[in-house]
């Protein structure tokens, strides 16, 4: 089988779908890779890296979709801000994050069309098998860490208590909200760096994992019951929970130095917790780090992309901080992508769609000439009979 790999097209993104240490691999196992000139570079790997491990390299990277039977790629369709498809070639097989909450119905119609099956990672079930294949998890992980560094960098302060000869240093307060993969990952590192640290979170049941961190679990007086799916999602709650959650929230931001935040719903705006006058409340110095910018942000003041100043406090919107981590990102993703590859192969190693297993069902955007997404308005997995019901809460991008 001919794998491909093009180069990334969003402007901003240094990642890449295959290292050539999976690549290698991949090799070994019988297939050949074709990996599209310069691919590689933003994450440190050259063209000579793929073709010591026996890659192909096509100058034209047209080529590669005309060539591969399964294109990998980190971001395409719906997560790119491009209306244009790729140039997939007729019944071949994508796998990446494809943005199935903003994929629009054209691309979707275009894919179905040319026979494309389009697996979109974005929707990986979670459950235990399925974890090696998460790139949200993975990636995201990667976005708290850098998240973290990003605030105590810019932070006029050191993060752990100090006793010297000069005076006691004070512990900077860092505020986590959302301790899902990325807030957990920065609450360990602020941990790690000796701040004085503490999360946040509607579900109740990461208060143990929080504090298993060394963190203090800020519990609010709130209704959290219903706040969860079955999967481990927080769920959209009304605007009065959110009123109330401001209200009481108003009394731990300020006395933060960093405010870290990841507060989330897939396929849904991301809910104000932070708003400005909290932040005007903030020592001058403070910084704010967005994890949720990408779906409009939990902090008011929060532009996507960029960092503003609001009242003498930074506040981060970043949208590409796995990104930044390219090398080890790419990795990681790359693992997930091999993962996700030996489950479509059979032992002659064979692509096989199988729609009975619930991570190809759950994934696959478009099969056979049919669009299957369910997170399109009003769209019913069309001609679908195999749809699993436990999957019907929405899982997804953050
Ligand atoms: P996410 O990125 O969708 O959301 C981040 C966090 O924000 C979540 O913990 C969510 O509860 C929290 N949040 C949402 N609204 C909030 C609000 N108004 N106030 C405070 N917090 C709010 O979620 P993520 O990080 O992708 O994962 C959520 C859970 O799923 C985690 O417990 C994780 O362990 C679990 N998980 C399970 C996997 C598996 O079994 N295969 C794979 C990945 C994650």
């Amino acid at each position: 089988m001919i794998i491909g790999v093009p180069d990334e097209t969003v402007p901003n993104q240094r990642r890449v779908a295959l290292t050539p240490t999976v690549a290698g691999e991949l090799i070994e196992a019988g297939h050949e890779v074709i990996v599209a000139s310069g691919a590689g570079e933003r994450a440190d790997w050259n063209d000579a890296d793929y073709e010591a491990v026996g890659c192909e390299i096509c100058p034209n990277r047209d080529d590669v979709f005309k060539r591969a039977a399964v294109v990998l790629q980190v971001q395409a369709l719906g997560a790119t801000d491009d209306e244009k498809v790729e140039p997939y070639d007729e019944g071949q097989t994508v796998v990446g994050l494809l943005g199935p909450y903003e994929v629009s119905d054209e691309q979707l119609a275009t894919l179905a069309d040319r026979n494309v099956s389009a697996f979109s990672l974005e929707l990986m079930p979670r459950i235990s098998r399925a974890q090696s294949m998460d790139a949200l998890s993975s990636q995201a992980s990667l976005g708290g860490y850098q998240a973290c560094l990003l605030a105590a960098e810019e932070l006029p302060e050191m993060l752990p208590m100090e006793m010297t000869a000069a005076g006691t240093i004070k512990p900077a307060e860092v505020l986590v909200i959302g301790a899902g993969v990325a807030g957990l990952k920065a609450i360990s590192t602020a941990e790690r760096l000796g701040a004085s640290t503490r999360g946040h979170d509607v579900r109740l049941e990461v208060k143990q994992e929080v504090e298993s961190l060394g963190a203090d679990f800020v519990e609010l007086d709130l209704e959290t019951e219903g706040s969860g799916d079955e999967e481990g999602y927080a769920v959209e709650m009304g605007e009065e929970f959110y009123a109330e959650q401001r209200r009481q929230m108003r009394r731990v931001v300020p006395e933060s130095d960093v405010v870290i935040t990841t507060a989330a719903i897939p396929g849904a705006p991301a809910p104000e917790i932070v708003t400005a006058d909290m932040i005007e409340e903030m020592d001058a110095g403070s910084v704010v780090v967005d994890l949720a910018a990408e779906t409009g942000g939990n902090c008011e003041p929060t532009v996507a992309g960029e960092t503003v100043e609001h009242a003498g406090v930074t506040v981060h919107g970043p949208t590409d901080l796995a990104s930044r981590v390219s090398h080890t990102a790419s990795e990681q993703y790359a693992n997930n992508l091999r993962n996700f590859l030996e489950n479509l192969l059979d032992d002659e190693g064979t692509l096989v769609i199988d729609l009975e297993d619930e991570i190809i069902d759950s994934t696959l955007l478009t099969h056979d000439g049919t669009i299957r997404n369910p997170h399109l308005d009003d769209s019913e997995p069309a001609d679908n009979d195999d749809t699993d019901e436990s999957k019907e809460g929405e899982n997804g991008a953050t």
